[in-house]
């Protein structure tokens, strides 16, 4: 292996890549700041997270930008992290945002096409609710490996096994506990390391604005002091282990366990041992298949996907920023590299890397790191930038739409600027858009993962292409993938329509579910298929 290969290997080993998914509410921004805090970017927590200034508009972590001056965008967060007591560069994690609460839309699903391992991140008094669910099957389609953290353990919640038992027969994935809590939630003291069978107590800090201080005791000396507490912790341990709940690598990074973590992002108790947990389990960036069914490694020419297209962050132009995922070799700012779905040369002159310490300074990025390429008219969720040899990969899939709308323009003489905005939100996966002969092209119809994609789409056609539009629910709520031979009969039916997406799969579109299993059941020879969250 050449130096250069060995450089490249080495840095794309030491990168852990992930995102945190999460339920509203449960504790993502406090947990954000928390692994910040362990990895010293900041020295104190609490500027955001403090009473004020929160709920603001911009996000979370861009407030955290302009508190601490810090290099963090609205999509990750770079920081080196090394293990206590180990030499050597240490690990660089990057943390990629799933976007804002209130907008739940394609766009956070596109995120996890981008990292290798995710961390659930669970209420201990909710247990799992329906984001982290959904996130959690787009995990599971994509086999990225789920470390989970239950939250606020600092508060009453449920016990640790009700919590254990829940995610294995809720979602199948079967919980390995790594620590166990000592203390019933809302008395949290510490951590039974089950691997050590050692006892971590935490210190508070004043306001969990620092980082909390740990005293490592031997089970004799957890028992003596934390008695009762110790000896539950130690028993569910025991229990855990009959029922083969330890963690187990292999299973891991196939899916089927998921090590488990108790903390308190607020107190800042269990994060230092997240941050050992991605670095020791958490896999590294590894090559990627092309379409054409070649490995591309981490130490081959670079090679890079755009998995998010954010437009409109100036409105003066219409400005464009792509995030990239580089997949393999070094990327240097002022290389110009090929887009595969046009073959047209993208110079990254102006490509700044919204990743690092610091903005000005860091130039190079590595597989696993996400950097940010400006006036990216022409690139979209999905596509691939590459030097040297040509690779193209699959294509982001898109996602099952639940929220069906038409657009409609309000103000006359506008619709060719309608049509060219509409293509241009098109392209960036903003929505999806459907359309059929019936209704033509005037007012197409939107399909949403979330109806907050909606309000981006007239929010934008304002502001940016100065078109009025009206968003019109549509009676549909379900999609099924289907075919021309099907078309025919189902566009007889009552309460279905079939459209062209612009990616040019048909869709069927129902207006309930008993519509569906009816159709189903009379109609058996016809197409329908659920649209799942893989590449197809
Ligand atoms: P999110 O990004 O996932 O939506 O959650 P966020 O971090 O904003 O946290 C939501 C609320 O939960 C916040 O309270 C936060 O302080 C609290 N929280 C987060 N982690 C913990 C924890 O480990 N223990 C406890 N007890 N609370 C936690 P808030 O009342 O909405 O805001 P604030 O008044 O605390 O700023």
């Amino acid at each position: 292996m050449s130096s250069d290969a060995r450089e490249l290997r080495l840095e794309a080993q030491r990168r852990r890549t992930f995102a945190i998914i999460s339920h509203p509410d449960a504790g993502k921004s406090t947990m954000t700041e928390a692994l910040a805090l362990h990895a010293h970017v900041i020295s104190e927590a609490g500027a955001i997270h403090g009473k004020a200034g929160r709920k603001s508009t911009v996000s979370d972590w861009m407030e955290m930008e302009k508190a601490r001056g810090i290099s963090v965008s609205s999509t990750a967060l770079q920081f080196n992290y090394a293990l206590e007591g180990t030499d050597g560069p240490g690990a660089v994690i990057n943390l990629v945002d799933t976007p804002g609460h209130a907008d739940f839309s394609e766009d956070t699903y596109r995120v996890l096409t981008a990292v290798d391992a995710a961390v659930m991140l669970i209420d201990a008094a909710k247990g799992l609710e329906p984001q982290t669910l959904k996130l959690f099957q787009v995990c599971r389609h994509r086999g990225i490996p789920v470390i989970t953290v239950i939250n606020k353990w600092d508060r009453p919640g449920r016990t640790p096994l009700e919590l254990i038992d829940e995610i294995s027969e809720r979602i199948g994935l079967i919980p390995t506990p790594l620590f166990l809590p000592v203390g019933i939630a809302g008395d949290f003291r510490g951590l039974l390391d089950r691997r050590t069978g050692e006892y971590i107590h935490f210190t508070r800090t004043a306001g969990g604005a620092k980082i909390a201080p740990e005293e490592l005791l031997d089970a004799d000396a957890a028992l003596d002091r934390e008695g009762d507490a110790w000896i539950a912790a130690v028993e569910e341990s025991e229990l855990l282990s009959e029922m083969g709940q330890d963690h187990d690598e292999e299973l891991f990074l196939a899916g089927q366990t998921s090590p488990m973590i108790f903390a308190s992002a607020m107190l800042n108790f269990g994060v230092r041992q997240l941050l050992d947990a991605l670095v020791a389990l958490a896999p590294a960036p590894s090559g990627r298949t092309g379409i054409d069914g070649t490995v591309r490694e981490v130490t081959d020419p670079f090679s890079a996907v755009v998995f998010k297209v954010q437009a409109g962050m100036d409105s003066s132009h219409r400005d464009r920023l792509a995030f990239m995922r580089i997949v393999s070799g070094e990327f240097e700012r002022g290389m110009v590299v090929t887009h595969a779905q046009t073959g047209k040369p993208f110079a990254t002159k102006y490509a700044h890397t919204v990743v690092g310490r610091d903005r000005s300074t860091v130039d190079t990025a590595y597989p696993g790191d996400v950097v940010g390429l400006v006036n990216a008219t022409a690139l979209a969720p999905g596509d691939t930038l590459y030097d040297g040899p040509r690779v193209q990969y699959p294509p982001i899939p898109s996602f099952a739409p639940e929220h069906f709308s038409t657009l409609r323009v309000t103000t006359a003489d506008k619709y060719k600027q309608f049509r060219k905005a509409m293509d241009q939100l098109d392209s960036e996966g903003v929505v999806q858009v459907l359309r059929n002969d019936t209704r033509g092209d005037a007012s197409p119809v939107l399909a949403a993962v979330g109806p907050m994609q909606f309000e981006v789409v007239t929010a934008r056609m304002k502001t940016e292409f100065n078109v009025d539009t009206v968003i019109e629910p549509l009676g549909y709520s379900l999609a099924r993938r289907t075919d021309a031979d099907s078309a025919a009969e189902l566009n007889r039916q009552r309460g279905v329509e079939v459209f062209t997406r612009t990616d040019g799969a048909m869709l069927a579109l129902f207006s309930d579910k008993w519509r569906l299993q009816y159709i189903e059941k009379e109609h058996g020879d016809l197409t329908l298929e659920p649209l799942v969250a893989t590449a197809d």
